[in-house]
């Protein structure tokens, strides 16, 4: 029997803090008019210091698992795109994983910059589809906040913060994932870069952490409306299809001018080009995840609906899937009875993980304490009690 991969629940969470483009107006040169007229963007949130990627996904994630009424103990991968993972080690989904307390599944990051999301849905999908895999939470989610320049006006007025998440789900029901393209080109690395890592130790860096973002916006811009274009094609032909046939597209949220290009050379009315750009700037990995959950709750996304989204990024990497939208908002009201269940069993499953981490502790406490008592008497302690018997 053949296995299908369906989107079964979609998430998204914003810090609360706004940042108008006038708020940057007034410590910056540049201004409202010229950030909206060449970006497309209004505002964009801003994580408060207590935030972290990690947070702000495992907020989208407890929102995506209970639209899809999936019990964080049953999930079985979490994949967490990222160019801001709180660490390197450990990774960002473990992070989410233990604040979900989902003890069945396997986590990790994929660092493919804005187009790490469509590789996450690309990998969770090809796994459920192969038969690895029941179920994958895919999370994208950044602090791009906290690596920019502010007093860079190329870059600053552009990123933004955020985080969205969504569960495929196994079925035998045909839809779903539909298919994929996933490419890359290191030889424009120098295009956009996030450079920390142990090639240049942190200690070493004469950058402070807050100036690390660096982009070439002109090259970024010419790279970015050629590839949307090809892998919006690309990514259509991957799964039997013409763009004309794609209901929306969804695309990395870029810049407005970018996604208008792309649109015309598709030959796709506005209309079918998914922007909430204007509220949020540029969230990179989590940019496509934000606008899948606002196009939904906007009506634009409908069960039968072919879904393209695509995105490109630092690296330079790009990546486009198809889906087959299978359920609605109207599918997963789920009832209050329903609610308090999920919501009782994700507590109960947030709560194992707290445990977990004071068994480890107790674990760590009764080895040194075991370990002290082998120094000072020089045998264990079960060996000197057997002696002490015979
Ligand atoms: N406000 C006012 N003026 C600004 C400005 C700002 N925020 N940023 C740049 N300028 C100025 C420049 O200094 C330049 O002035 P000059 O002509 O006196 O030298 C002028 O505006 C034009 O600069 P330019 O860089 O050519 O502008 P642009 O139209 O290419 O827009 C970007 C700049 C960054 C908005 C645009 O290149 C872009 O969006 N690139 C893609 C970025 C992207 O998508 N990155 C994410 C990849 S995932």
């Amino acid at each position: 029997m053949e296995r299908y991969a369906h989107i079964s629940g979609w998430g998204a969470y914003v810090p609360e803090q706004v940042v108008h483009n006038d708020d940057i107006a007034q410590v910056l040169p540049t201004s409202d008019e010229w950030i909206r007229e060449r970006t497309g963007i209004s505002c964009r949130r801003v994580a408060a210091d207590h935030e972290h990627a990690s947070t702000l996904g495992l907020r989208a994630a407890r929102r995506a698992l209970a639209v899809a009424d999936l019990d964080p103990g049953r999930v079985e991968l979490i994949l967490v795109a990222t160019s801001t993972p709180d660490y390197l080690v450990p990774c960002t989904a473990c992070l989410i994983q233990d604040g979900l307390g989902a003890r069945r599944a396997g986590a990790c990051d994929i660092l493919a910059a804005c187009s790490g999301f469509v590789y996450g849905v690309a990998m969770g999908a090809g796994l459920i589809r192969a038969g690895l895999l029941n179920n994958a939470l895919v999370v994208g989610t950044e602090v791009l906040s906290r690596v920019m320049d502010w007093t860079d006006r190329s870059t600053s007025i552009l990123f933004g913060d955020g985080a969205g998440a969504v569960v495929l789900q196994a079925s035998e029901e045909p839809g779903g994932f539909l298919g994929a393209t996933l490419g890359a080109d290191g030889s424009g690395a120098d295009f956009i870069s996030i450079r920390i890592g142990a090639r240049l130790p942190f200690e070493s860096s004469a950058e402070p952490i807050s100036e690390l973002l660096y982009m070439n916006g002109h090259e970024v811009f010419r790279f970015a409306s050629r590839i949307m274009v090809q892998s919006t094609r690309d990514a259509a032909r991957s799964a039997g299809l013409e763009v004309q046939d794609l209901d929306l597209l969804i695309p990395h949220q870029a810049n407005a001018r970018i996604l208008q290009v792309a649109a015309k050379q598709l030959g796709l009315p506005a209309g079918k080009v998914y922007s909430n750009l204007d509220r949020y700037g540029n969230t990179s990995a989590a940019s496509i995840p934000l606008a899948i959950v606002d196009a939904v709750d906007e009506g634009l996304i409908q069960p039968g609906d072919r879904i393209g989204m695509v995105a490109f990024g630092g690296g330079l990497t790009w990546a486009g899937c198809v889906v087959e939208w299978t359920y609605g908002p109207a599918d997963r009201a789920w009832s209050v009875w329903r609610r308090s269940l999920h919501a009782s069993r994700s507590g109960v499953a947030r709560a194992r993980s707290v445990l977990s981490r004071l068994e480890h502790r107790l674990e760590a406490l009764e080895d040194r304490v075991r370990r002290r008592d082998l120094e000072r008497n020089g045998r264990p302690a079960r060996a000197r009690a057997r002696d002490a018997g015979e």
